[in-house]
């Protein structure tokens, strides 16, 4: 049993060793928010905390630290934010806002990131929400076919995906 655990904590050890898989190096620079989807459409209404209209995403590889800068709206006035989150174990990317957030990556390709979030807020309400954003001006069939498949895996009604490229009127929006 000893050495079993020896083992086990082994494992852990090199783990946690491994170099970041590449996705990560390769998500800074402009991002903006396509679709979002959430198993509590308040979150994502209008002046919700999570319709976030996304500008960029900075990752420090050295100090496995994230970056995102995005607006959201309070009451109808657009509110710029740089949330800093830590990347840990298999990526997983722990942010405080709105309450703690537990964020993956679950799909990249050049223009188009794909990510699922798990937010805890302070009465210990537990949204999902998964995004797609993108680079460039377009956003292709194929990636939002992901985002959808994504979204309906984790059981977040169809009702509850918006399209948010056309309702970004904060600044800096190309
Ligand atoms: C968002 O806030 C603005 C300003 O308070 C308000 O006019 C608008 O109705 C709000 N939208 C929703 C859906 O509550
Ligand atoms: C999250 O944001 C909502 C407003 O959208 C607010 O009512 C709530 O208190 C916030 N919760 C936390 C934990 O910040």
């Amino acid at each position: 049993m000893k050495i079993l655990l020896l083992c086990l904590a082994l494992v852990l050890a090199c783990d946690a060793q491994l170099p970041l898989p590449n996705v990560l190096t390769q998500v800074s620079g402009p991002w903006k928010t396509w679709y979002i989807s959430s198993s509590n459409p308040d979150k994502i209404a209008e002046n919700g905390t999570f319709r976030i209209y996304m500008r960029g995403i900075n990752v420090d590889i050295p100090r496995l630290k994230i970056y995102f800068n995005f607006y959201a709206k309070v009451d109808g006035e657009c509110v710029e934010n740089t949330v800093g989150a830590s990347i840990g174990r298999d990526n997983l990317i722990n942010a405080d806002y709105n309450g703690s957030n537990y964020f993956r990556i679950i799909d990249m390709t050049p223009n188009a990131l794909i990510g699922y979030d798990v937010n805890v807020d302070s009465k210990g309400k537990i949204t999902k929400l998964a995004s797609l954003m993108g680079r460039g001006a377009h956003v292709n069939e194929e990636d939002i076919a992901k985002f959808k498949k994504l979204s309906s895996e984790k059981d977040i009604p169809e009702e509850n995906i918006i399209y948010v490229g056309d309702t970004d009127n904060c600044p800096n929006h190309e």
